[in-house]
């Protein structure tokens, strides 16, 4: 499918998502946020892509938030249903998303950007990089997940910190407080995202899949992660990539995973 506010390429299994709005330094205006679903969709269901990097076109930012141009005129109705969709449409569904998908964050990340950013599976910064959630200094707060997914990553005092003073972090700064894995110059922020990818997609895509469902099952109110685990890991035993992964280690071969 083509889009108008996004890029998409796929190298080696790969599916690079690329928020294409620099002029406005990706906002993620209502469009964009729809497109970015169906890539996401139909990305699930292509079975070539294994991986999935989202990053922002430019030099200069990640994505720089909601499109603030957008909502200035909503009222509390509104205001309601645009964080319930975006966080139905896009947020939620991918950090839900099946398949591995890493931010690579290169430039400022501000409100839905880093929103954006934290609902993905781990984040990998250049060294330019710049996160926040500046919202109240709007008069609103986070509303696509932040208040919920920055404490999770950092901890309650230092989001407590980061929302109330609406403040930025640097690349490095984000590295102490582990809300990214790793900081890299900008121009070895792709390869290295890639570097990550290819070492996931040498493991067991069924395996991986079931380990992601697992581990958000820690932060889902009224959800046993203990439980989740114990009948992930069952079924698990059910796949051929288990039969072809304890295979070969006990041939002394490389696992040649059929992804089933
Ligand atoms: N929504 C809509 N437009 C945005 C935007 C956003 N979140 N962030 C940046 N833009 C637009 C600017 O309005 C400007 O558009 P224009 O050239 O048509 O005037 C363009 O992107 C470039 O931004 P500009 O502010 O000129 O760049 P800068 O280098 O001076 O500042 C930032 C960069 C990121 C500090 C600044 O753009 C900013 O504070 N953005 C808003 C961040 C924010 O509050 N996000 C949370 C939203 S809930």
């Amino acid at each position: 499918m083509s889009y108008s506010n996004i890029l998409e390429e796929i190298d080696d299994n790969i599916l690079t998502i690329t928020i294409n709005r620099p002029q406005k330094l990706n906002a993620l205006n209502r469009e964009t946020i729809q497109e970015l679903h169906e890539a996401f969709k139909e990305a699930k269901a292509d079975d070539e892509v294994k991986v999935v990097i989202i990053t922002g076109s430019g030099e200069k930012a990640f994505v720089a938030g909601a499109d603030i141009s957008e909502f200035s005129d909503f009222s509390p109705k509104e205001g309601k249903k645009l964080a319930a969709e975006g966080q139905e449409k896009l947020f939620n569904y991918v950090a839900n998303f099946p398949k591995p998908v890493i931010a690579a964050v290169n430039g400022f990340a501000l409100g839905g950007g880093l929103e954006l950013a934290m609902a993905a599976h781990f984040r990998i910064a250049s060294d330019n990089a710049k996160m926040g959630l500046p919202e109240v200094s709007l008069g609103v707060i986070p509303g696509y997940g932040g208040t919920q997914r920055l404490p999770q990553l950092v901890g309650k005092g230092r989001a407590m910190e980061m929302i109330m003073t609406a403040g930025m972090i640097d690349a490095n700064q984000a590295l102490q407080y582990n809300l990214v894995n790793h900081v890299v110059a900008l121009d070895e922020l792709q390869e290295f995202a890639e570097g990550i990818a290819g070492k996931i997609m040498k493991n067991s895509s069924v395996a991986i899949g079931a380990a992601i469902k697992a581990i958000n099952a820690n932060y889902e109110d009224g959800v046993n992660g203990f439980e989740t685990e114990i009948n992930e890991f069952g079924r698990s035993f059910g796949t051929e990539d288990f039969k072809e992964g304890t295979s070969a280690f006990l041939n002394k071969r490389k696992a040649d995973f059929p992804g089933k």
